[in-house]
């Protein structure tokens, strides 16, 4: 079973002065898709600890995913880009690719998301915009690609290219 580590970045949330329900509304979507949760922070928006908690977790080897929520827009808290970018060591522009050009046929506001995904060793991470409603809309979207392309990083099936051959 693949393991998913969820963080929310926000300071109201953090503080306990706004409840998280985008955290849990990825929790309900990845486990009707058959995945584990193995943590789940409220974190302040606040770099260093975003990208330390992000570090660990793929350094620990305690999740496959990263699954995090706020902090892509403009305000000058938004910092869960920068934290992302400081600790991944590929970036995989696909899939934020992806969400915003799909949020974008829901709102044009989709194009405010900062949002980015790496790999730092065999752990991706993705980040996904704050509202439940875009949680919803963004990770519905892609999380059927995403088996497959845990499975490349982890070396459990082989890449596409060499699979062809052997079809
Ligand atoms: N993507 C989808 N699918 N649906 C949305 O409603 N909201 C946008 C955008 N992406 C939205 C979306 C808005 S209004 C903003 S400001 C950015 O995500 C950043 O959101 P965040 O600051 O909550 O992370």
């Amino acid at each position: 079973m693949k393991r998913v580590a969820i963080i929310t970045s926000s300071d109201m949330g953090y503080q306990g002065k706004r409840e998280d329900l985008s955290g849990p509304a990825i929790k309900e979507i990845v486990e009707r898709e058959g995945y584990q949760v193995v943590s789940m922070d409220i974190l302040p928006d606040d770099r260093s600890m975003l990208s330390k908690r992000m570090a660990e977790i793929a350094d620990e080897n305690l999740a496959e995913l990263i699954l995090t929520t706020g902090g892509t827009g403009f305000s000058p808290r938004d910092v869960m880009p920068e934290a992302t970018e400081d600790i991944t060591e590929r970036k995989v522009p696909g899939i934020p690719e992806a969400i915003r050009a799909y949020s974008m046929t829901i709102t044009n506001r989709a194009m405010l998301s900062r949002a980015t995904a790496g790999i730092r060793k065999q752990t991706l991470i993705i980040n996904l915009p704050g509202s439940p409603k875009a949680v919803k809309e963004s990770l519905e979207y892609i999380i059927g690609a995403l088996d497959h392309g845990i499975e490349i990083m982890t070396g459990e099936a082989g890449n596409c290219a060499t699979m062809r051959l052997q079809n």
